[in-house]
C-alpha cells in the first residue's frame, strides 16, 4: 500500500510519518488476518493527504459523498496503509448500544459481557468502519460520543469503563439525503473531520480501468471512462437523475463484458436499467449509444 502512494506521488512526509507509526503500534499476531489486503486501491491524491494528515493527528473521520465515490474502499485501503486490523460496523435503524459496545449474555450458566465490535476494535488498536452512520437513530449512537472524543473511553454500566488504544481511529461513511438516511446530530459530526468525497477525475478513472483490466484496449479506457463523464455532465445538468452515474455498475458491467457478454447488454444491467423511469433510461441508452456500438464485441474490446 505504501509503494502505492508513492507511486501516486503522496507527500512524502506524511509516508514517512505512517512508517513511523507502523513501527510504534505494534499490532498483536492473533489480530493480523483482520488487516485488509486490498482489491482496490483509492485514487484521488488530495483526499489521501486529507485523510492521512487527520489520522496521524489522531482525529476521527467521516466520508461523506455520494454512491460507489469510493467510501468503503478509503476506509479499507488506509487501514491497510497504517497496518490496523479493521472492524466493518453496518449500522441501521435497529443499531443500539448493545450492538456496538457489547452485551450480557449466558455461558455455561453464568452472566458474562460478549463484546462488540466498536469494543474489539477499540481493545486492539484497530480502525473501525462506522458504515452508513446516519441509517442509525441518534440517540442509539449517543453511546459513542465519550468514544469519540477526548475522552477515548468506553463506558459500560455495571462493567469496567476500558481506554481506547491509542493507535484506534474511527471512519465513518455516510450518503447524504437519500431514502432512509436520517440527520446526523451536530454533537456526532463535532466527532469528526470531515472529507466531502469527489468522483473519481477523469484521469484517475483511466488509471484505474488500465489497472483492473490490463488486457482493456486503449481505446476503450477511453470510451469507457469518456462514458462516466457524460453521464455525470448529464446528472448534473438535471437531464437525468443520479441512479445511472454508478461507477460500481460501471466496473461491474466491463467484468460481464469480459466474460462475453454484449458490451451494449452489459451496460443496460450495469447502468441503463437502473433508471425505471422508461423515459430516462432511453436517455441513458443514447448516451451509452454514443460510445458503444451495437455490433461490438468482446474482441473488440480486450485485447
Ligand atoms: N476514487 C476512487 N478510486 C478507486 N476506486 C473508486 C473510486 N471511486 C469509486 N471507486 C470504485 O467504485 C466502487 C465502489 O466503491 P465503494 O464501495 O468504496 O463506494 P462507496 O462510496 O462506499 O459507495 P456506497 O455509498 O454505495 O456504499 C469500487 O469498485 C471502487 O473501486
Ligand atoms: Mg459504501
Amino acid at each position: 500500500m505504501l509503494e502505492f502512494l508513492r507511486k501516486e506521488g503522496i507527500n512524502e512526509n506524511l509516508i514517512k510519518d505512517i512508517e513511523k507509526f507502523r513501527e510504534f503500534y505494534k499490532v498483536e499476531p492473533k489480530m493480523e488476518y483482520r488487516i485488509p489486503k486490498p482489491k482496490y486501491n483509492y485514487y484521488g491524491n488530495d483526499v489521501w493527504e486529507a485523510a492521512i494528515t487527520a489520522l496521524l493527528c489522531g482525529e476521527n473521520l467521516l466520508l461523506v459523498g455520494s454512491k460507489a465515490t469510493g467510501k468503503n474502499v478509503l476506509a479499507e485501503n488506509l487501514s491497510a496503509a497504517f497496518g490496523r486490523p479493521k472492524w466493518d460496523i453496518s449500522f441501521h435503524v435497529n443499531t443500539d448500544s448493545t450492538s456496538l459496545i457489547g452485551t450480557d449474555t449466558f455461558e455455561g450458566g453464568q452472566v458474562v459481557f460478549r463484546n462488540g465490535p466498536i469494543y474489539e476494535c477499540a481493545k486492539w488498536g484497530g480502525f473501525g468502519v462506522l458504515d452508513e452512520i446516519n441509517m442509525a437513530k441518534n440517540d442509539s449512537v449517543a453511546v459513542l460520543h465519550a468514544t469519540l472524543d477526548y475522552r477515548r473511553i468506553i463506558d459500560v454500566p455495571g462493567y469496567d469503563k476500558i481506554n481506547i488504544d491509542d493507535a484506534s481511529r474511527f471512519i465513518a461513511t455516510m450518503n447524504y439525503g437519500y431514502a432512509g438516511t436520517r440527520e446526523l446530530n451536530e454533537a456526532l459530526t463535532s466527532r469528526f473531520m470531515v472529507i466531502n468525497m469527489p468522483n473519481i477525475s477523469n484521469e484517475n478513472l483511466r488509471k484505474l480501468l488500465k489497472n483492473e483490466y490490463p488486457h482493456l484496449r486503449e481505446e476503450y479506457v477511453d470510451q469507457f471512462a469518456g462514458l462516466f463523464k457524460d453521464l455525470q455532465l448529464k446528472s448534473e445538468n438535471s437531464e437525468i437523475s443520479t441512479k445511472s452515474v454508478d461507477l460500481r455498475g460501471l466496473l461491474a458491467s466491463i467484468n460481464l463484458m469480459d466474460k462475453g457478454l454484449a458490451p451494449l447488454k452489459a451496460l443496460q444491467m450495469g447502468i441503463a436499467n437502473k433508471s425505471f423511469d422508461d423515459f430516462e433510461r432511453t436517455l441513458v441508452e443514447d448516451v451509452i449509444r454514443l460510445r458503444i456500438a451495437d455490433n461490438l464485441g468482446r474482441n473488440d474490446i480486450f485485447r
